[in-house]
């Protein structure tokens, strides 16, 4: 296993819309491993591959709590198939716009299936914290990161700040 750079904004990369993965095989697991381990040691919850450079449909995700054992989840290829009308309000991080957080109104409900590790298929209704991560991965596969969800003069806002630390720390 091995942390992998994490791309940050306004890195154009992160715009790509990400390919179907053909097949989950040892390779998609090495590249899984790579993920989860880069995502712990961020800290975060949940990674896409795209966020680090890999235009694939693959998302890794942990949200056992602080004292909780660790909790693994992967998602190959994930689809939504239903979303609830009903919103719910979340304050979103990422680890593409480090440091920003922002409340964003997504269906708090919705239906899902993807393939798991060892390529089963998967399909769950989620709520809450899981329905909320999901949705935002899900969204990095389109090229699509939070604060696309906020007023343009909040992203505006956000997007100055981060240019500004970059041009700071490199
Ligand atoms: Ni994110």
């Amino acid at each position: 296993m091995a942390i992998r750079p994490i791309l940050t904004a306004p890195d154009p990369r992160l715009k790509t819309i990400s390919k179907p993965v053909e097949r989950v095989d040892d390779e998609l697991r090495a590249l899984m491993d790579d993920m989860l381990e880069t995502m712990y040691d961020a800290p975060g919850i949940g990674l896409a591959a795209i966020q680090v450079g890999v235009p694939h449909r693959v998302i890794v995700m942990d949200l056992a709590g602080k004292d909780e054992p660790p909790a693994p989840q992967y998602f190959v290829n994930p689809e939504i198939t239903w979303r609830s009308e009903e919103l719910a309000s979340y304050e979103e991080g990422c680890l593409s716009v480090p440091e920003m957080y922002e409340d964003v109104q997504r269906p708090a409900r919705i239906k899902a299936k993807w393939l798991d590790y060892n390529g089963n298929p998967v399909e769950v209704e989620a709520d809450g914290m899981l329905a909320t991560c999901l949705q935002h991965e899900m969204d990095h596969l389109e090229g699509v990161l939070f604060i696309d969800h906020l007023s343009k003069l909040k992203r505006d806002i956000i997007m100055r700040k981060m240019v500004k630390a970059k041009k700071r720390y490199g």
